[in-house]
Parts: C-alpha cells; structure tokens; sequence
C-alpha cells in the first residue's frame, strides 16, 4: 500500500508530501455526476456499489494518496431520529429540528451496524475496489456541527438558534452535545472495525464559536472521541473551518492531525501548536481556478512552511462544485514532485525550531 498518507500522520518521514481533497469526489467531478445522475443523493449514500465506484474514481482520476468513504456527515442525524431531506440545489434540510431541552427526548444513540448497514457495505466494497493501493479515511461529523445541523435544520447565516440555546441553557444544549458525541463514537468505531484506516472529524461549522466556549464545551467532547478511538490504533485528524482563534483548543483534543484552512500560514500554525500534532492543509480552495504554474509555486510555498515532516497537503475546505478537474491535479503533481527531506524549510519555521 501507498503509505505516505499514514506516515504523515505519525510525522515519520516520506519520499513525497501525501496530498487528499476534502470533497474530492463532489459535483466537480464529470465521473461522479456520470454515476449519480436518476439517482437522488440520500438513496445515493445508501447504495454501497455506487459509493464506492465514486470514492475509487476520485483516487483514479486524482491519483491522490488516500481514498475517503462516500458518506455524509448528516445520515447519522437521520438514524437518531431526525428526518432528512437532500434538495437538489439547495443541499440539506432536516424539516423537523430540535429547538430546546422538550425535543431531546426525540433523540436516540443508535447501533450504526443495525441503522447504517449502507456504510459498512460501503467500506467493504470500497476497500475491495481500492484493492490496497491507497489508504481508506472514515469520517464523522463534529458534535458541535452535528447539533448545529439538527437545531439549525439546514445551512444558516448566524447559528442564533443553536447559539442561542447554547447561551440560554447551557446544561441541556451539553445533553445534546453528549448525544452527538456518543453517536460519533459509535459510528467512527463501527467503520473502524469495518476496515476504515483513519478517520476525520469534520467541525464546519465550529469556528462560528468563540474560542471561550469551544474550550469549555467542545474540547471535552472531542477529548473523549479521541481517547476512545486511539486505542484502536487509527489516526485522527480534527478539521475546523475559521479556526485561525482555535488552534490551541484543537490541539488539546489530543488528535493526531489538525486540518486547519487557507487563513493562516503553516508555519505559523505550527509555532502556535507546537511540535506535536502533524498538519493537514492549507491551499485555498479559490487557488484551483489559477493557473498550474501559479497552483504549483503556491503548493510550494506550504510546503516550505510545513516543513519536512508530519504534513500531508489538502485544501483549507472543500473542493467547489465549479472548481477546474485540472486544478485539483495540479496540486496532486506538485505535491509528488516534492522531496521533503531536501525543501529548505521557511525561513519562519528555523526561528521556530530555534
Ligand atoms: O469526496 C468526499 O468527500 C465525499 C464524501 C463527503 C460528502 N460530504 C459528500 C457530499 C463528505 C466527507 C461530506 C462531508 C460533509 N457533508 C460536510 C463536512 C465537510 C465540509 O464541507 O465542511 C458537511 C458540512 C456536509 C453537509 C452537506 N452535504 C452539505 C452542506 C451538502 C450540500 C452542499 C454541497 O456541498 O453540495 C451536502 C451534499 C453532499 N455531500 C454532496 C456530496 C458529494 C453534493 C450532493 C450532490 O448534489 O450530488
């Protein structure tokens, strides 16, 4: 197997920068959009076959160095009770959204083998598709995303209902967060005992809340995620977007890997953090529609500022749904053309090594 990906991970040494897109099989993929079409999403993410063609063509198109499961972070919102809805164009809805502590009693933990077979058949098929080549990330979503989505009921402008009753009662929304946490504990060690070799947590939505309440509320909670999962021997990456005020809060959740966006460079993310966690990011998504030539001195320019180990390249969000195929392979050849060991480091990580 390609093992790059792991080795970043662990901050061991690499021939070249490991590079994944978050997203990587989305919309602006021709060959995903192929297969999903007569299909609508939510029956897509219950159609194992189908999901792991779209997890592998992103791998084959790419070339990138680890596969990630086709999933959604929202299905488990779906198995504890709350109705979900994709619509076309205007993304997800849950029509029936928790508002305060009356609605917690709706909510269950469930047994993601018995709710969710559609993920571990999917795991199955994907690594039987990957055939050993690359690495396969699982993935959930962060409790403090999750409750947003199901407070929220879709996308919002200002989290006021979510914040709100975070401010209001923060004792039940901390049920809630409870609920969510056990929930992605058991849907991570599910698709870790499925064959998942990493998992991602993916917190979209938590740089919406001031680095006070994040270490109050949310550090707890990823605390527990992490030390549960550790023992099983799969790293961790914890992705925050807008998390340029949670660096420190992140690092305390003890995940092996922070994935953190394009606002601050690398360099001064690792000063910050210290030593310890490896770094996932941090190209601008917007970089994709630039030239090759600009997309490689870019990817060179982070490079430079990760330093030679424990960096494995990625955006700093999502691929977008418009963004050029070319793009995204621009960034993969210029991540493999590098040799770490030999990048000079930037000049503002020898002061911080110093
Ligand atoms: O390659 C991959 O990463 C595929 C697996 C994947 C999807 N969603 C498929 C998807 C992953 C890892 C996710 C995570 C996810 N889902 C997040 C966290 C990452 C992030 O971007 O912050 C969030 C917030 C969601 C919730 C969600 N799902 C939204 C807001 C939307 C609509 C907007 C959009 O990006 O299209 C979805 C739908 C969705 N999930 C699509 C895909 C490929 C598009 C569905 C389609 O129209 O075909």
């Amino acid at each position: 197997m390609n093992d790059r990906f792991l080795k970043a991970c662990r901050q061991q040494p690499v021939d070249a920068t490991p590079v994944w897109i978050m997203r990587q099989a989305g919309r602006y993929l021709p060959q995903y959009m192929a297969i999903r079409r007569g299909t609508d999403f939510l029956t897509f993410c219950k159609s194992p076959k189908l999901l792991a063609q779209a997890a592998f063509d992103a791998v084959d198109v790419l070339g990138v160095d680890a596969a990630i499961l086709f999933s959604d972070i929202l299905l488990p919102l779906e198995a504890m009770g709350l109705p979900l809805v994709f619509e076309e164009l205007h993304g997800p809805r849950l029509p029936e959204p928790i508002r305060g502590p009356a609605d917690l009693s709706r909510l269950i933990v469930p047994d993601p083998a018995r709710t969710m077979p559609f993920v571990g058949e999917a795991i199955e098929r994907t690594l039987e598709r990957l055939n050993g080549a690359v690495p396969l990330i699982g993935f959930a979503g962060a409790p403090f995303t999750l409750a947003a989505y199901a407070i929220e009921g879709g996308g919002s402008k200002n989290y006021s209902h979510t914040l709100g009753w975070l401010h209001r009662d923060p004792e039940s929304f901390g049920k809630l967060l409870d609920l969510m946490t056990l929930t992605v504990i058991r849907h991570l060690e599910f698709q870790i005992k499925t064959g998942v070799h990493a998992v991602q947590l993916f917190d979209s939505w938590g740089g919406w809340v001031s680095a006070d309440l994040y270490q109050r509320e949310m550090v707890p909670r990823l605390q527990r995620i992490v030390a549960a999962i550790k023992p099983m021997g799969v790293p961790v990456i914890l992705y925050v977007n807008g998390s340029t005020h949670l660096l420190e809060a992140m690092n305390d959740t003890g995940a092996d890997v922070l994935s953190v966006d394009w606002r601050l460079p690398l360099d001064e993310v690792r000063r910050r953090v210290g030593p310890r966690p490896a770094l996932q990011g941090n190209l601008d998504p917007c970089s994709l529609y630039a030239s090759p030539e600009i997309i490689a001195a870019e990817v060179r320019t982070i490079l430079a500022e990760a330093g030679p180990t424990g960096h494995i390249l990625n955006l700093g969000h999502g691929i977008l749904p418009d963004a050029p195929v070319s793009g995204a392979v621009a960034m993969v050849n210029a991540a493999h053309a590098s040799s770490p060991l030999d990048t000079p480091h930037a000049v503002r990580s020898v002061e911080a090594v110093d």
